[in-house]
């Protein structure tokens, strides 16, 4: 949801912003800005280079400057477009931002009654116009008093023409790091950007601003007093992935074998009785995340109640922050968050916490803002993932949240669960799952002119069905549904017509039967039925018409490797329809606005 950087650099700094927007572009790709500040005679000049599109298009010569703020743009408040993108300026001012200003309308009204003209529909505009009208010789404290009036969420970077070599930063809800290496301080919406240039960052605190001056980097409160603070060295798992052969998404999903591998030793060294007396004594759970995240945190409600008897209470972020949760002294609350700044789940999490419960976050950014507030965080260890569609770190959110259950197995039961051992074989299990590619790729070319499809599943596989259903979505623009088998009478039928497409997911082997049930009800109706399962009895028995075989693991543990066949026939979904699986339309990969 939109990337800002920062950057202070004794040399001009424009190449640095401008390969950092382009790590940056994950987060939002519709439009994207650079503004620099050059000392000269008596202050600074401010140039101003904007556009819709990606990063490519401010491609040109260099811009002059020491000091530089950039913004790549995932669309809230006015469509994308040139006068949309920011930097935006006001007066001496250029800014960008990351985040909502909920109370814009309000304060857009005051100021348009005072005078000021717009050039934007953003709502971030007005906050640049706050700090211009507050401006009285004193930079750090126009924007302080201008955050003063904002509700909702914020992280951003402010040049000022009077202070050459300075930016000012402030940060509400919206993630923002510092980092210093190379010669060059930088401030930036996350870590991954800033490996390879800083050595050592640093993350603000919601209400802290960052003022970067005299070649130095200020943690400060609204106030301007100093706030002390520790810098630490980059982590490797932060590394950036570079760009190879194919897409992101497609080496994203070839390396789910190597991830799970990296997360399974990860979390052998994890010490879990730190949250032992949790794990044993809580009479429930919560489960809290959106999206792909929330379909692990169903696979978790699965394994914990059905393994160790804990009800566990499923819901995605964003509903349960406002509807009043029955949390409190006493619960768990296990937060699944691939970033760790997804802005519901942060919240969620939050309220959680503050009703005395406990928080176990599970995320793949150590340093994320979910793992500095939980009480407790299993790593994993998935590496970056840039395709804003989750694949290799929803296989990893699995495995450990399987761990999580087989640890409140033992603190409960006092032995591993049957499966325990399992969780060992998954790389493995997945490496093989990539068998089933030859078969998803050509159902793909199949399907390419289809405009709608169904996922079945009974169980944990109505979880895989959710999942592949969301995926095609997301990246093949294709309707589908992820759906319970039983529930296909109850409604659902009524769409299934000749040439249909209906996929079930059958790993289970007491619910077998009642998958292949549901298939000859929507075969009899000319669906084009497509079975997935680990069994060949099951598979030579179906009467589906195009049949893939999974890997087998034990069947507590097969949402892990029975996605991935899904994951890989959307992407190849996607690329046969011409589409690029990195960037689909409308989203962004870390949503940290609500
Ligand atoms: C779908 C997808 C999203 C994310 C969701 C939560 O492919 O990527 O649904 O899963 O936005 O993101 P995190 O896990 O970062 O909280």
């Amino acid at each position: 949801m939109c990337g800002i950087i920062g950057c202070f650099s004794q040399n001009n700094c424009y190449e640095k912003l401008f390969s950092a927007l382009r790590k940056l572009e994950y987060r939002g790709y519709d439009s994207a800005g650079i503004a620099m500040l050059a000392e000269g005679e008596g202050g600074g000049k401010i140039s101003v280079r904007k556009k819709k599109g990606g990063a490519e298009g401010l491609a040109g010569a260099p811009m002059a400057g020491e000091t530089g703020i950039g913004h790549t743009r995932w669309a809230t408040h006015g469509a994308p477009s040139d006068a949309n993108a920011h930097p935006h300026v006001a007066g001496k001012f250029a800014l960008v931002h990351n985040g909502i200003v909920e109370n814009y309308s309000r304060l857009k009204a005051e100021l348009a009654a005072a005078g000021e003209v717009f050039s934007s529909e953003t709502d971030s505009e007005v906050i640049v116009k706050l700090i211009a009208r507050a401006y009285a010789g004193d930079f750090f404290a126009a924007v302080s008093s201008a955050c003063a009036r904002l509700s909702g969420s914020y992280a951003i970077a402010v040049l000022c023409e009077d202070f050459p070599g300075e930016i000012v930063c402030a940060r509400y809800k919206s993630p923002l790091v510092a980092g210093a290496g190379g010669g060059a301080l930088y401030v930036c919406s996350d870590i991954p950007t800033l490996c390879g240039e800083a050595e050592y960052i640093c993350t603000a605190a919601d209400g802290e601003f960052i003022r970067i001056c005299g070649g130095e980097i200020h943690f400060l409160d609204a106030a301007g007093r100093e706030i002390p603070k520790t810098f630490s060295r980059v982590p490797p798992e932060s590394r950036a992935q570079e760009k190879g052969r194919g897409s992101y998404m497609e080496r994203e999903i070839a390396e789910i074998p190597r991830a799970l591998a990296d997360t399974l030793a990860g979390l052998k060294k994890t010490d879990f009785a730190r949250c032992a007396r949790v794990l044993r004594g809580a009479k429930r759970a919560f489960a809290v995340a959106c999206g792909t995240a929330y379909h692990a945190a169903l696979a978790f409600k699965d394994a914990a109640e059905s393994d160790c008897g804990i009800p566990v209470l499923c819901h995605t972020s964003s509903e349960f922050r406002y509807r009043a949760p029955l949390v409190g002294e006493g619960d768990l609350v296990v937060a699944v968050s691939q970033s760790g700044e997804t802005a519901d789940t942060l919240e969620a999490a939050r309220l959680a916490k503050g009703r005395g419960a406990y928080v176990l976050a599970v995320t793949n950014v150590a340093q994320s803002s979910l793992a500095s507030l939980a009480h407790f965080t299993v790593a994993m260890r998935a590496g970056p993932e840039i395709a804003v569609a989750a694949t290799k770190s929803y296989n990893c959110q699995l495995l450990c949240l399987y761990y999580i259950a087989a640890q409140m197995h033992f603190y409960k039961f006092t032995r591993m669960p049957p499966w325990f051992s399992s969780l060992f074989e998954l790389p493995g299990a997945a490496r093989a799952a990539f068998d089933c590619f030859p078969t998803m790729r050509s159902l793909a070319e199949a399907l390419t002119d289809k405009r709608s499809m169904y996922f079945l599943g009974r169980d944990a596989d109505v979880v895989t069905a959710m999942e592949g259903a969301l995926k095609v979505k997301e990246i093949a623009y294709i309707f589908a549904e992820g759906y319970a088998a039983g529930e296909l009478k109850h409604g659902t039928l009524a769409l299934v017509e000749e040439g249909f497409p209906v996929l079930a997911v059958s790993t289970l082997s007491r619910l077998t039967q009642k998958t292949e049930n549901a298939l000859q009800e929507v075969k009899s109706r000319g669906a084009f039925t497509i079975l997935l399962s680990q069994s060949a009895e099951v598979l030579a028995e179906s009467c589906a018409a195009c049949k893939c075989r999974l890997p087998d693991v034990c069947e507590r543990l097969m949402p892990v490797v029975a996605v991935i066949p899904l994951q890989y026939f959307a992407c190849r979904m996607c690329l046969e329809r011409g589409y690029n699986p990195d960037k689909p339309r409308n989203l962004a990969k870390s949503v940290t606005v609500e």
